[in-house]
């Protein structure tokens, strides 16, 4: 297929644009660098430097797109709170303008990055893709908005639209003895954060809430290895039916309080993570972890490296040889 992907020169979009170009699909990535990194961008990939906002430009009738998959987006939860123009107007404003693109061009796939925000805090654990939507922050409710505007474009304009719910994304995936990983500045997520902190790069690790209804009192989130998640994209491509919006949660179904991903940092690198309790964070949900059981009846996926051994592994082999090695 001739693929658009947006956001391929992030964390996600960049891995999964390699696992397409190698299954064979020709892939156009369109990516703003706004917080992308052009080392992250497949070589075997056309690059687009644009907005998803202009996507038209690339996206036209004439080009013969058969499907888009969306990752673009700004995802600092926290800062979706404090700058919440920025987060509607980039992945809400944009999502739309894309969709108006991907219709007036006559795509019929399209595969969206949405995520466990939209569910805020849960009603029901394991979350299945039925479970009450209710965002606690704002990056949550403009890709709660997304996955919406997307019902209604498979209803009224027959696309076939996947939209992915990532839980916790973590690991590295080796392609061509290259390790790819993440690197998002500021980064935000509890595992690259430990991981900078084991190397000497950062104090301390800081752990917001202690007293949260858990077994050891810190937040349980549910951690998906890069390498599956990737592939559940291939996947969805295939899935995707004219006139059906498909929704699957991605998670292993597993949660690791922060305490216990903290320790699985020390005995993975060897060295110590100093930890600090700081107070809890606005609209931190307790406790989320995935039910895919949608995904693994419906897409035939299942998890290859489910336990945080293999994710911290492989995101620590990464930090060493990509960041490390080469400051
Ligand atoms: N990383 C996670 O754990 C996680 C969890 C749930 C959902 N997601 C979703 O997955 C997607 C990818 O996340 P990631 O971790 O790879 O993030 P990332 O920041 O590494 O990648 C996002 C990419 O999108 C680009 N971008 C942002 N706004 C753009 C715009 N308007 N036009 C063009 N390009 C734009 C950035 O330059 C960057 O390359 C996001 O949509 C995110 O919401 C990620």
């Amino acid at each position: 297929m001739k693929l658009l992907v947006t956001g391929g020169a992030g964390y996600i979009g960049g891995i999964v644009t390699r696992m397409l170009v190698d299954a064979g699909h020709e892939v156009v990535v369109l990516d703003d660098l706004s917080t992308g990194h052009t080392e992250a961008l497949a070589p075997e990939a056309t690059f687009v430097n644009a907005r998803v906002h202009d996507a038209a430009q690339v996206l036209t009738p004439a080009a013969g797109f058969d499907g888009v998959l969306h990752f673009a987006a700004f995802i600092a939860a926290g800062e979706s709170m404090t700058r919440p123009e920025l987060y509607w107007e980039n992945n809400t404003v944009g999502s739309l303008a894309l969709i108006d693109a991907a219709r007036a061009a006559g795509v019929r796939r399209f595969v969206f990055s949405s995520t466990a925000a939209v569910y805020g805090n849960p009603t029901e654990l394991p979350i299945p893709e039925s479970a009450v939507k209710a965002p606690t922050n704002t990056y949550g409710a403009t890709k709660l908005a997304v996955d919406m505007a997307l019902t209604s474009e498979a209803i009224g304009h027959d696309l076939g639209a996947v939209s992915l719910r990532y839980f916790n994304v973590a690991g590295a995936y080796l392609r061509d003895g290259v390790q790819l990983g993440e690197r998002h500045d500021p980064e935000t997520h509890l595992i690259p954060i430990a991981l900078q902190v084991a190397a000497g790069r950062r104090e301390k690790l800081q752990i917001f809430g202690d007293d949260y209804p858990t077994a050891d009192g810190t937040c349980v989130r549910d951690y998906i290895h890069i390498e599956d998640l990737a592939r559940a994209h291939l996947l969805a491509l295939e899935a995707a039916r004219p006139g059906e919006h498909r929704i699957y949660n991605l998670g292993n179904g597993n949660g690791f309080s922060n305490r216990a991903v903290a320790e699985v940092v020390r005995e993975v690198t060897g060295r110590p993570v100093p930890v600090e309790i700081a107070p809890r964070r606005e609209g931190d949900p307790a406790e989320l972890v995935a039910s895919s059981d949608r995904a693994r009846t419906e897409l035939g996926w299942t998890p290859a490296k489910p336990t945080l051994h293999d994710m911290v592994g492989d995101a620590w082999a990464f930090y060493r040889s990509q960041i490390l090695e080469k400051a």
